[in-house]
């Protein structure tokens, strides 16, 4: 990596442009989204390190160092076992990276669901340690409490319903949610309730087109959706899945790149060069001094 990082003393982050670049400001998000319509859509990206957040940042709104980085990143078998610990390290690492992006971090589970003021000494503790600007918490209804709590003392949360991975034990899998009536009319009153408690946006994941439209005309906050169609104020995806890193590919996915394939093939290419001894060649080699 050739990058020359100065100090910036505005922000006492190492920075690697000329001039400090004003990051966006959670106001600055919230009113992307003006008498329920938003015109220029909020970009959002999972990052989880400092050099990814690096490359994704001049083209982001947000980035949500997500707990998806449990499978993403560690190889768990689902969120539920990512801890508090994982967050903070990849949420200052992702902060230290980007100079522009509003910062996110999940709230993992089990920090936060037992009472508002678990949630507050958890999301005061990650905003301190990683300098993030908020915190992502899954849940409906019976969260919106917590969310006003948090919100009420100055920390800035996005709310996130529909299909809720903390929740996969509960819900039985990743399946689309809001097919049934009855789903649909559940999850909408979880969108309208986490909004009305103040969360600054709204992630929708997992639903179907037309849930996804109502619960956006319905809440004023901006609608960020992940499998949840265009008609959102914004998009996540999670940033290994838009890159092409897995094989899998669920059906809201758009692999905007091959990287499984290309790396493969450039460790395929080292591993000839090594066994051909064709590298290191000469230009890759110190030589004594003259
Ligand atoms: O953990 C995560 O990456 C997320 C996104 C998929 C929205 O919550």
């Amino acid at each position: 990596m050739s990058t020359t990082y100065t100090l910036d003393t505005a922000t006492s982050r190492a920075h690697p442009l000329p001039e400090p670049v004003r990051r966006l400001t959670v106001p600055a998000i919230a009113a992307r989204k003006a008498n329920g319509v938003t015109a220029e859509p909020i970009v959002m990206l999972t990052a989880y390190s400092a050099r990814m957040a690096q490359l994704l940042d001049p083209h982001c709104d947000m980035l949500l160092v997500g707990d998806s980085l449990g499978q993403v990143i560690y190889g768990l078998d689902s969120t539920v076992k990512v801890t508090i610990e994982m967050m903070i390290a990849h949420g200052a690492a992702v902060v230290r990276g980007s100079y522009r992006a509003v910062v996110v971090v999940d709230l993992p589970f089990g920090t936060y669901e037992a009472s508002p003021e678990q949630a507050f000494a958890t999301a005061a503790r990650v905003l301190r340690e990683t300098g993030a600007a908020a915190v992502k918490m899954e849940g409906g209804e019976v969260l919106s409490p917590t969310v006003a709590f948090l919100v009420q003392r100055g920390i800035p949360v996005v709310g996130h319903v529909g299909l809720t991975p903390q929740a996969v034990n509960a819900l039985g899998g990743y399946g689309a949610r809001g097919r049934s009536e009855a789903e649909a009319a559940k999850i909408l009153g979880d969108a309208r309730a986490i909004a009305a408690a103040g969360a600054f946006a709204l992630v929708v994941e997992g639903v179907v087109e037309p849930l996804a439209r109502t619960i956006t005309q319905a809440v004023s906050c901006p609608v960020i959706g992940i499998g949840a169609s265009a008609v959102c104020d914004g998009q996540v995806l999670v940033i290994d899945d838009m890159l092409g890193m897995f094989e899998r590919v669920p059906r809201f996915v758009r692999r905007f790149d091959d990287f499984s394939g290309r790396i493969a093939d450039a460790a395929r290419r080292y591993a000839a060069a090594v066994r051909d001894r064709s590298f290191p060649a000469d230009a890759e080699v110190y030589q004594p001094k003259p």
